[in-house]
């Protein structure tokens, strides 16, 4: 099938075309005469504002997933179109300036930078994120105050990630990934090291960041509670989408 160089491109006022397009994106990593297919035929569309849950068992291709819409690592096969431009057809400079400025990333394991404070992780995203920007934004401390209010790190702000808990890492790489307002938010696991309390903190924010922000939500999870907050689930086997279902757009909680 001849596939489109571009799309309309979402940030048109009035444009509600998908901010996500996924065409048959495959990714096959390659060690020696190993071949491991993480992805095959993955499509799929997201619109501004929707929050989509990605869940499926452990190895079903979630985070090669994660990495693929991220443009961190290229699709094997297939075409990835962020806002209307195909990823693989832009120059690698122009890729990770759309990637600096559309995309804030929460990953499995945090990675938050082992010499700087909980705070300047926070701001060296943001910086980031800034670079190229005509007029650059500057920090936006309300926001950062919100965010690390409703995340319970107010106080640990000034503490390096060894000197904070796994929930803690975790919840500061929300607050990190949030902080410019990108358009399109990237969250692998984002709860799966915190207690009920925060994990629902989380969910919420998330849930406000799509409904009130317009921010674009993939969220993967192995928690099926978790999953319902999203406006639709994405289910993964084998890296393939096996089946895709509404979600209810609120926590649910069996208790
Ligand atoms: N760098 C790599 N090289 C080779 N194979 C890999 C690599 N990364 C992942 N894989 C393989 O690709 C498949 C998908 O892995 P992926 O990490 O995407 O799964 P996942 O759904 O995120 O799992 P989990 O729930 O455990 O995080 C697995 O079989 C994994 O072993
Ligand atoms: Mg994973």
């Amino acid at each position: 099938m001849a596939t489109p160089s571009t799309f309309p491109s979402s940030s048109v006022p009035g444009n509600t075309q998908p901010i996500i397009v996924a065409q048959n994106l495959g990714k096959t990593y390659r060690s020696g005469k190993l071949e491991v297919p993480a992805l095959r035929n993955v499509t799929f569309s997201a619109d501004p504002g929707e929050f989509v849950a990605i869940v499926g068992p452990s190895g079903s291709g979630k985070s090669t997933l994660f990495y693929v819409l991220g443009g961190l690592t290229h699709a094997t096969s297939g075409s990835l179109f962020i806002e209307g431009a195909e990823f693989s057809r832009l120059s690698d400079i122009e890729r990770t300036k759309m990637r600096r400025a559309k995309i804030g990333f929460v990953f499995q394991r945090f990675n938050l930078l082992p010499t700087l404070s909980a705070y300047n992780n926070i701001e060296i995203a943001h910086d980031i994120a800034n670079i190229g920007a005509e007029p650059k934004q500057p920090l936006d401390r309300a926001l950062l105050d919100h965010l690390a209010d409703l995340l319970g790190i107010k106080g640990r702000l000034d503490h390096r990630p060894n000197e904070l808990s796994g929930g803690e890492q975790q919840r500061v790489a929300i607050a990190r990934a949030l902080i410019s307002r990108p358009a399109i938010v990237l969250a692998d696991e984002p709860t799966g090291n915190l207690d009920t309390k925060n994990s629902d903190a989380v969910l919420e924010m998330l849930r406000h960041s799509s409904r009130e922000l317009n921010q674009t939500v993939l969220m993967i999870t192995h928690n099926p509670e978790a999953a319902q907050i999203a406006d639709r689930i994405i289910h993964m086997r084998d890296g393939q989408i096996r089946n895709i279902e509404k979600g209810r757009g609120q926590i649910l909680h069996e208790d």
